[in-house]
């Protein structure tokens, strides 16, 4: 048994307020995690290939992405008050009633499996073997989230009082998971929802919301929600009738919502700089395809995806692991995701800002292992891109690239590739390949990242099984960990019941 995956720790500054660590933490009820489409049943690989036909021409979601587009303020107040209103009565309906209907949410998500799959590749160029297990996510999120709803019922000497609007900001990178996992928990939480999904990715956040609707959530209580101007979210985040944010996105981009409005109460997982280390006692085979699939899988545009790998000692000195990685890198299907046979996709946009950068100019003492090349005249495919001897303290050591860029660091000793680790300002996840119980301890010890892999991939955390949020600038405000037992007891707050007879 080499793979373990551990749930990280959570430091004392990210754990919910003191009151709330008071609060026992719920039991788990009955859940058990949604499994993936079997890729060796030849049914579901026709059944995939039909998807990806489709996906060329897809307009599902179209509809309810151009009905959700708020032009003007006015508008925009009148529906975050008409929501916040739905709210107050999402919230004194049973914590039963709310879950029963989360519960008929996954499954109507599990139903419409293959449109997500088609507009996940149409919009996102997602490949079905990273797409498929995202809908899996999101439908764990509706079926997790609606047990724990019942059992923020059942937590002695502390009662719960819901939020009435929560307002969900996610990414494009997961545009399924994320955004169907922050609604399912202020829902599950007894509060209304306002999801405006990544304008990149607006279609994906549509079938959420059509998913919600169709398994009876009031269409008042989940708003779908784009705004036409950027002015128009900033007065979104801004406004005091939105009792909470839950963000997923740049460090950057929570400062900025916290400088719209300094007292928000936010939920946010930001950016990582995240490093696999490699220890002489790994093995490597495993350790070069835990690194490619952590660094490259969805092109590399994962806040939790490998942009380090740090090799210790020996593994450093030698030719082997870097013969390896070149032969698996390099053999990589780069194409788009209509392609069935493609392992690696495109970006999401034309590669611009740090992230050309990041493709095509070296720091000092750098050289590629392996170069990324423009495959075509969108900018958006790149073949996968290697750098060896990135220096301690340089740019690619610190900075996020979010594109299919691997570093390659040294270091003497484990402790000195720890140290490497934690001088990034961020801590989202961190992986160790070492087959020494003691470097294991050692590594678990002193690494400071929220989420903590030994002997796996750093990507791709399961619901219950790998909560997932970040420590350091990956997390800002409360940060309880999304898929972890914890998270629906930040969505609210916490009165003392009276002292009982
Ligand atoms: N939860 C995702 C992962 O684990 C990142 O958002 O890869």
């Amino acid at each position: 048994a080499s793979v373990a995956a551990l749930d990280g720790r959570v430091p004392a500054t990210h754990k919910v307020a003191d009151r709330h660590a008071a609060v026992p933490r719920p039991t788990l009820g009955a859940f058990e995690n949604t499994p993936d489409t079997d890729p060796s049943v030849e049914a579901n690989r026709q059944a995939a290939s039909r998807i990806l036909q489709r996906a060329a021409t897809s307009q599902l979601g179209v509809e309810s992405v151009q009905a959700s587009v708020i032009r003007d303020e006015t508008t925009l107040r009148a529906v975050i008050s008409s929501t916040k209103e739905a709210g107050k009565a999402w919230g004194k309906l049973s914590a039963n009633y709310r879950a029963t209907v989360l519960h008929k949410v996954g499954d109507e998500m599990e139903r419409r499996r293959a449109d997500f799959l088609e507009v996940m590749a149409a919009e996102a160029g997602k490949t079905i073997d990273q797409a498929d297990p995202e809908v899996s996510e999101a439908i764990d999120f509706a079926h997790y989230y609606a047990e724990l709803a019942l059992e923020l019922d059942t937590i002695d000497g502390a009662e719960f009082t819901p939020s009435n609007l929560t307002l969900i900001t996610p990414p494009w990178n997961f545009p399924v998971a994320i955004p169907a996992g922050g609604a399912l928990a202020a829902l599950a939480a007894g509060s209304a929802a306002i999801l405006k999904p990544a304008a990149l990715t607006a279609r994906c956040g549509a079938l959420i919301a059509e998913c919600m609707w169709e398994a009876g959530v009031p269409a008042d209580t989940l708003r779908l929600l784009q705004v036409g101007e950027r002015q128009l979210g900033t007065q979104l985040v801004s406004d005091p009738n939105v009792d909470r944010v839950i963000l997923t996105g740049a460090y950057e981009t929570a400062e900025l919502f916290r400088s719209f409005r300094h007292d928000l109460p936010l939920l946010a997982e930001t950016s990582g700089k995240n490093a696999i280390i490699v220890t002489p006692s790994a093995d490597l085979d495993l350790a070069v395809k835990d690194v490619v699939s952590s660094a490259f899988g969805h092109a590399g545009q994962k806040c939790s995806a490998a942009s380090l790998v740090v090799l210790v000692g020996s593994v450093a000195r030698s030719h082997r692991f870097r013969t390896q990685l070149l032969d698996a890198v390099s053999s990589l299907t780069v194409d788009y995701p209509t392609n069935p046979a493609t392992q690696m996709g495109p970006i999401i946009e034309p590669a611009a800002g740090k992230l050309l950068e990041g493709l095509t100019q070296l720091g000092a003492g750098e050289r590629w292992l392996i170069e990324p090349t423009q495959l075509d005249a969108t900018g958006k495919l790149w073949s996968p891109g290697v750098r060896d001897g990135v220096a301690r303290g340089s740019e690619y050591h610190r900075t996020e690239y979010f594109g299919p860029i691997l570093g390659i660091m040294t270091a003497s000793t484990l402790t000195d590739a720890v140290d490497i680790v934690n001088e990034v300002d961020y801590g989202l996840t961190s992986g160790l390949h070492a087959l020494d119980p003691e470097e294991i301890d050692l590594w678990l010890n002193t690494v400071q990242a929220g989420n903590l892999y030994v002997n796996r991939g750093i990507t791709g955390a399961i619901v219950r099984r790998q909560p997932f949020g970040g420590w350091k600038k990956s997390a800002v405000g409360a940060g309880t960990k999304a898929g972890g037992p914890n998270y629906l007891i930040g969505l609210g707050s916490w009165v003392s019941a009276p002292a009982r007879q």
